[in-house]
């Protein structure tokens, strides 16, 4: 990467001493379901502060229509789950992680309903299970159809809000996390230091330190470095950013997946048309209302996100049109019945689900790659741990399937909750810690066309499909980008996330390059094949110009699947 890139710390000037201080035993950057459960599990043994960036409320998880998914129901297995997983993965799985997760995935569920989550029931009053990509039983619990996310952030919230250990500190911005150094223009030198807490900027009280034993980062993806995305405002990398800048170690940051089915419709904020809609039979068609999915996969319109991603633009490139269409009609009136929200917002743009065709685009959704941690939740920085969409522990490969994030989040951030008490003899703050960066003057920034050239620029070159060629223009693009944003000097979280989508875009840019292959929702037009010198995982962190290549350990597959 180019030196600008991890040249700076901090991205601000400060002294810790002349900052408020506050202090906590664990610290939780990040309000979704990962930050939640990881919040509730860590008070059971210590302080913790909750930070959330908006309001707790707005998040992915609080937007997520999709459900969770697990093998509850009697007629399933977590083998037979394990397997989807693997599959839909590509061959990047991590096989010990993902037996781990889909094996406490029932354990999780029976937590939730103790907990008073509502579930969508059949009129006896048993649990329904729905099916989505890739998945080859019907697993995932839902809540109203596709409202999950809101009906799981309730559940969630109500508890961390009546903890008395659990101080929730909403509309508060983690900008850096400390390390135990003093000079905030480091050069090449990777930050080797115990990670102390963060310095925050509360949209009240202003800056702030907060020291903390342990620090678990569960700030959600960077779906909005892309111009179309399914991700609301807040997720503009950040997690990843302060972590890289902090000198942990970053992987697989080259999969973003897209999500096939965004409402197409000006104005609409490219809405979620969750895969349970397909789940319940809708199919997918063209403008001449022709099914196309059978050409492309022997699982139609329920094949893994990335083939269905793909065959939808190979047929725009095909027939030159601008979206496909998803047909529910045949649903008739069990398309509301199913899927309340859905119908409410699709009708909002005078379209009918009974009678029209809705038209339907691929967009950005969910950021596998992340902090990359040990199966506990454990970056590579002491007192640095990670879970959710900030993480990635190989879980889910070159491509998640369809369900399992919610998932992650839960079975993560209770691990993470949990092994963060390893740290409960250790010493945090307060100490001298000095960023003396200084304002290079390069006049004002129009950062809202900072932010929309470099979301457009992804977008075009940096999505669904990619080569070399482009992928080299972008580097260039961002390194002359980097020149000027970066090395200024922001005062608030306007500013602060520009930095972070660029460092973001710059990280994820570089990574497709070097991966020489298609595989999952990676897909390089000028390398097609997945090849399998690149069958592992590439890490990054500041200073590095080509990754650290980590193989998949194999023995580890034969364990599982002989298991
Ligand atoms: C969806 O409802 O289609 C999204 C579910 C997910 O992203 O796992």
């Amino acid at each position: 990467m180019n030196k600008i890139f991890d040249q700076r710390r901090y991205l601000i000037p400060f002294r810790s001493q002349l900052l408020p201080h506050i202090f906590t035993d664990v610290l939780v950057i990040g309000g979704g379901v990962a930050g939640m459960r990881a919040a509730l599990e860590a008070s059971e043994s210590g302080d913790v502060i909750l930070l959330a960036k908006d309001s707790s409320d707005v998040s992915s998880t609080s937007w997520a229509q999709g459900g969770i998914a697990a093998a509850h129901d009697e007629d399933d297995s977590t083998e037979a789950h394990q397997e989807d997983t693997m599959s839909a993965g590509v061959g990047l799985c991590e096989p010990e992680v993902v037996k781990a997760v889909v094996e406490d995935a029932p354990a999780r569920i029976d937590e939730l309903l103790q907990w008073g989550m509502r579930f969508d029931r059949d009129s006896d009053g048993n649990i329904t299970y729905g099916r989505e990509g890739g998945h080859h039983k019907a697993r995932i619990l839902h809540t109203d159809g596709a409202a999950t996310g809101a009906e799981l952030t309730r559940c969630l919230s109500g508890r961390v809000r009546s903890r008395e250990r659990i101080r929730l500190f909403d509309k508060c911005f983690a900008l850096d996390l400390l390390t135990a150094e003093t000079n905030g223009d480091r050069g090449q030198g990777r930050t080797e230091g115990r990670v102390l807490g963060a310095i925050t900027y509360h949209a009240r009280y202003g800056l702030q330190i907060i020291w903390a034993k342990a620090t678990i980062l569960a700030a959600g993806g960077a779906g909005r470095v892309y111009r179309e995305t399914t991700n609301p405002p807040v997720c503009t990398g950040d997690g990843l950013a302060l972590a890289y800048r902090a000198g942990a170690i970053v992987g697989d940051v080259e999969f973003m997946q897209f999500h096939p089915t965004t409402l197409y419709v000006a104005g609409a904020g490219r809405a979620l048309i969750s895969e349970a809609v397909r789940g319940e039979g809708a199919y997918l068609v063209d403008r001449r209302g022709k099914r196309f999915m059978e050409q492309y996969h022997e699982m139609m319109e329920l094949a893994p996100r990335d083939v269905v991603s793909r065959a939808i633009i190979d047929v725009l490139a095909k027939t030159q049109e601008s979206a496909v269409f998803l047909d529910v009609r045949h649903l008739g009136e069990e398309f509301s019945t199913k899927f309340p929200n859905l119908d409410k917002s699709i009708r909002y743009f005078d379209l009918d689900p009974t009678t029209d065709l809705i038209p339907v685009h691929p967009s950005a959704h969910y950021t596998i790659g992340g902090v990359w941690t040990d199966i506990e939740g454990r970056s590579s920085l002491p007192g640095l741990y990670a879970c959710g969409e900030s993480a990635c522990n190989g879980l889910h490969g070159a491509n998640r399937l369809a369900s399992n994030s919610l998932l992650e989040g839960l079975v993560f951030g209770r691990r993470a909750g949990r092994v963060v008490m390893e740290m409960a003899d250790a010493t945090s703050g307060p100490i001298q810690i000095i960023s003396d960066i200084r304002q290079d003057e390069h006049g004002e920034l129009d950062l809202v066309d900072v932010r929309s050239s470099l979301r457009s620029t992804m977008w075009r070159n940096v999505g669904i499909e990619r080569n070399a060629a482009r992928l080299t223009d972008v580097v260039d693009m961002f390194d002359f980008w980097a020149r000027y944003t970066l090395v200024n000097i922001f005062d608030d979280p306007m500013g602060w996330e520009t930095q972070n989508l660029l460092i973001v875009g710059a990280l994820i840019t570089r990574a497709a390059l070097w991966r020489q292959e298609t595989r999952g929702v990676h897909c390089r037009t000028d390398f097609l094949e997945s090849q399998t010198q690149f069958e592992g995982h590439a890490l990054w962190h500041v200073g590095l110009d080509e990754p650290i290549f980590k193989p998949i350990d194999r023995s580890q597959e034969v364990a599982v699947s002989s298991a």
